[in-house]
């Protein structure tokens, strides 16, 4: 009897404990937005993880939530004040970020895998000029030096396609990074080298989205050793460049030469970069820019391979630049660039998969957005899925339609690429990458998927869990 009422009166405590705490453990600021912060110290971070992990992703737990309460919500995830909103609106203030008003919102794991010198952990003039320097070599004119290596890795990929069941994401991945892995230091694509680099890789990437727990068996662990491995590789070919024995005109060439510590003459020595500035950046683009162009080309074939419309314009394009060469030559620089039709595919095709659902900001300042007061600090969300799928702007938005793009949109109803001081510098080395797949994936081929199932992998970038299997023959 006595231990009944010892538990009642226990249960009793803990419950007001806890309605306390719901009461006090919040900022009073937050009650006007509308929605749930879940449990103090917890929050809403079981119910995160585990929508993160669902067939369709993260957006499932902010759909739920705009159903719930509008487009504008809150909630508290993993140790942080969240607000989501969505809409063009809401994008061009958060986006364009003005005055150093919000920063770049990396999650914990983020942070540490990608290193402090990260283009994504800097802001404002620092953040400018980084990117300069990292963009130059990413420009169209830039680009030009590589597309040879990129048609040639292309022919030789698809030349092993004819007959074969294909997993379309392995493919696309492996094709992907050797492109960026050339591009940045001419790696070779096969080899000891590239093998070592691509192991290190995969651990680092898959690290991306685990929880920052630093004990051995963890996967960030893990992705902190690989990350120690990656730059003792970019140690050895930085000192190779630097002694004269491997001088090469790739990204790193370029960065060691015009802005390395040691290699630029008459710059101020704020304006170089040290070795460990160049190796989280390099790190950046690799992981910026490998998962987003694998994704890109697998949704690519998905769509292609479910719209026929789409897909025979596509190939009638493409049929028709091959037709009009000379016999025995291969595609072009010039004609890669005036692919129009390939290019709305592209855009469609971004649209459609959404490849990075939500874009974060961190509020460096108090500001107003949708009419709710924003306090320093607290995490600002766009849910970008929606802006994609907003049936004012795209009608019927769940088909795959290119011709949507005919006409220029008003700006920030299409954020394929982002928009603002933070777009992605990397899209002109994406397109050229997804335009040459495509020519040499329509001309050779058809093919069919091998199995039906739209779920998607529990990762920040948008893929198809089942990597996509096809099976392909010649046309
Ligand atoms: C289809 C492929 C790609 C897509 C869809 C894509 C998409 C994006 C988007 C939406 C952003 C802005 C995110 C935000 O505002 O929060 C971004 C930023 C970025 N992207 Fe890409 N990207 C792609 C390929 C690449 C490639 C190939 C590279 C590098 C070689 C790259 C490097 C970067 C970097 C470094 C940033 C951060 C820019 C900054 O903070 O200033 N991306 N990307």
């Amino acid at each position: 009897m006595e231990l009944t009422i010892a538990v009642v009166v226990g249960l009793i405590l803990v419950l007001l404990a806890v309605a306390f705490l719901r009461a006090n453990a919040f900022p009073k600021e937050m009650d006007v937005i509308p929605g749930s912060l879940g449990w103090p110290v917890i929050g809403e971070s079981f119910s995160f993880i585990s929508e993160f992990s669902s067939p369709s992703g993260i957006f499932s737990f902010m759909n739920k939530r705009q159903q719930r309460y509008g487009k504008v919500f809150k909630s508290y995830v993993l140790g942080r004040y969240m607000v989501f909103t969505t809409g063009r609106e809401a994008s061009k203030v958060l986006l364009t970020g003005k005055d150093g008003m919000v920063s770049l919102n990396l999650f914990t794991t983020g942070q540490k895998v990608l290193g402090p010198n990260s283009l994504l952990q800097q802001n404002g003039e620092d953040h400018k000029r980084l990117r300069r320097l990292i963009a130059e070599p990413l420009s169209i004119d830039g680009l030009k030096k590589y597309f040879q290596f990129i048609n040639d890795l292309a022919i030789e990929m698809f030349d092993q396609w004819d007959g074969q069941k294909v997993l379309v994401l392995e493919e696309a991945s492996t094709f992907t990074l050797k492109v960026i892995g050339n591009m940045i230091m001419s790696l070779e694509p096969e080899g000891e080298e590239q093998e070592k680099f691509r192991d290190y890789f995969k651990i680092i990437s898959s690290s991306f989205a685990s929880l920052p727990f630093n004990i051995p068996g963890t996967a960030f662990y893990r992705g902190m050793k690989a990350r120690d491995g990656m730059f003792e590789m970019l140690d050895t070919i930085i000192a190779r460049r630097r002694n004269g024995s491997d001088m090469k005109q790739d990204f790193l060439g370029s960065l060691i030469k015009k802005h390395g510590k040691e290699g630029s003459e008459g710059k101020d020595d704020d304006e170089k970069l040290t070795d460990a500035q160049m190796k989280d950046n390099i790190l950046t683009l690799l992981i910026a820019g490998h998962d987003t162009t694998t994704a890109a080309l697998t949704w690519l074939v998905k769509f292609l391979g479910e719209n026929h419309a789409a897909l025979d314009q596509l190939r009638e394009e493409h049929m028709e630049i091959r037709s009009k060469r000379k016999s025995g030559s291969n595609l072009t620089w010039s004609e890669v660039n005036n692919m129009p039709y390939t290019a709305k595919v592209v855009s469609e095709t971004l649209r459609r998969a959404t490849i990075l659902p939500w874009y974060s900001r961190k509020a460096a300042m108090d500001f107003e957005i949708d009419g709710y007061r924003i306090k320093k600090g607290w995490s600002v969300n766009l849910d970008v899925v929606s802006i994609h799928h907003d049936p004012q702007v795209f009608a019927d938005p769940h088909k795959f339609d290119p011709s949507r793009f005919d006409d220029p949109l008003r700006s920030f109803s299409f954020l394929g690429f982002g928009n603002g001081p933070r777009m992605c510098p990397g899209m002109n080395l994406a397109k050229l990458e997804i335009s040459i797949f495509i020519h040499h994936l329509v001309c050779r081929y058809k093919w069919k998927p091998l199995e039906k199932d739209d779920s998607v992998q529990p990762t920040l970038v948008r893929m198809p869990k089942n990597k996509y299997p096809i099976i392909v023959e010649s046309l």
